[in-house]
């Protein structure tokens, strides 16, 4: 069977202390669940990823951080630098996510310098990409992801394939209000994802894992974890409990088993 990734952004949510219980819970709720068989990660805030990173057993949760500047020092104030992040230890670097283009109005070339910096640094970076509402009115969204993909990768030497990830986020699929896509939808995105990262990086391309998130939940996690193009999901309000999260992920799991992913 095909690897599955499972993961969580917990936006600005969690103090120090919920967010050391909420992982440790994890770890040990999923603990009997090969790692061969999924990748867990967890994507906390800045200020929890310090202790986040000594307590917690990293062979059965991956840490990661939410946002990285794409320098190392510098007249940057309120940025964090990758070699602070280094210096915890973290695996991975989420870049892009949805709150930081819309809310925070990031572009498409600051996550390219973002994402090619984390590469070089080591982390697993984890390219965040999807259409609006209205740009899916006009049945933009390939375009839409092209693009992010063309200017968010470009630049990027196929020795570092390896530790790309990508999550397919709708951004009117996200949050509180947000419409979950169909599973035939968020498989024909992924796998315009998919054409668009073998185009760039030709067959190296093929092994870059692509996630989906955006109002994940019990009710529709089946039907898209099965979908072939979906190599994960990516969780935000149904995975901050960790025993809804560790329910998800078995149920997740079963069903792909059984439809022979
Ligand atoms: P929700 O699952 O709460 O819609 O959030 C998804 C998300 O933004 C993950 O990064």
């Amino acid at each position: 069977m095909k690897k599955m990734y499972f993961g969580s952004n917990l936006k600005m949510y969690k103090n120090i202390e919920d967010t050391i219980r909420y992982l440790k819970e994890l770890a040990s709720l999923t603990a009997d669940i090969s790692r061969e068989e999924i990748e867990l990660f967890i994507i906390p805030s800045y200020t929890t990823l310090d202790r986040a990173a000594r307590s917690v057993d990293r062979s059965l949760v991956k840490l990661g951080a939410q946002n990285m500047c794409w320098e190392e020092q510098g007249q940057f104030t309120g940025e964090i630098s990758p070699l602070m992040l280094q210096e915890i230890g973290l695996d991975l670097v989420m870049i892009g996510h949805s709150e930081r283009r819309h809310v925070f109005r990031e572009t498409d070339e600051e996550e390219n310098k973002k994402v090619k910096c984390g590469l070089e640094h080591g982390f697993t970076t984890l390219l965040c990409i999807g259409e609006t509402a209205e740009e899916k009115k006009y049945d933009l969204g390939p375009e839409v992801l092209r693009t992010q993909l063309k200017i968010g990768l470009e630049g990027v030497d196929v020795s570092h394939i390896g530790k790309i990830w990508v999550a397919y986020e709708p951004v009117w699929s996200i949050g509180v209000g947000g419409i979950p896509a169909t599973a035939d939808y968020a498989e024909r995105m992924h796998g315009e994802i998919k054409k668009c990262l073998s185009e760039l990086f030709g067959d190296a391309g093929k092994e870059i894992p692509v996630l989906y998130g955006g109002s994940v939940n019990p009710g529709n996690a089946e039907e898209l974890i099965i979908q072939p193009s979906i190599d994960g999901l990516f969780v935000g309000r149904s995975a901050w409990q960790a025993d809804r999260f560790n329910e998800l992920i078995r149920m997740a799991k079963t069903k792909a088993e059984a439809e022979g992913r």
